[in-house]
């Protein structure tokens, strides 16, 4: 698992390995728009302040991933031990 933070507010959450940043997020009231939550469509784009994420979407392309600076939250992941969300 690793975590999430939020930039507004300075919060930190908890994504286990059973769950999505978007599911995670939801428990806790914060809501991120989805439609496919498959990695395709790109709806739940959220920008990075800080962190590595893990990319698991089809939607970013190479450049995209390698700028570290936008996740697909509906199925992306972190590297880093902490993703700071622009939330
Ligand atoms: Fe479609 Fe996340 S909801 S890419």
């Amino acid at each position: 698992g690793f975590e999430i933070q939020i930039a507004s507010t300075g919060k930190i959450y908890a994504v286990a390995a059973n769950e999505t940043i978007v599911t995670a997020l939801g428990k806790h009231g914060i809501a991120i728009a989805t439609s496919c939550e498959q990695g395709i469509c790109g709806t739940c784009l959220t920008t990075v302040v800080d962190g590595i994420p893990d990319h698991r979407d089809q939607f970013l392309t190479e450049q995209e991933r390698c700028a570290n600076n936008q996740v697909i939250a509906c199925c992306s992941r972190a590297k880093s031990k902490l993703l700071v969300l622009d939330l």
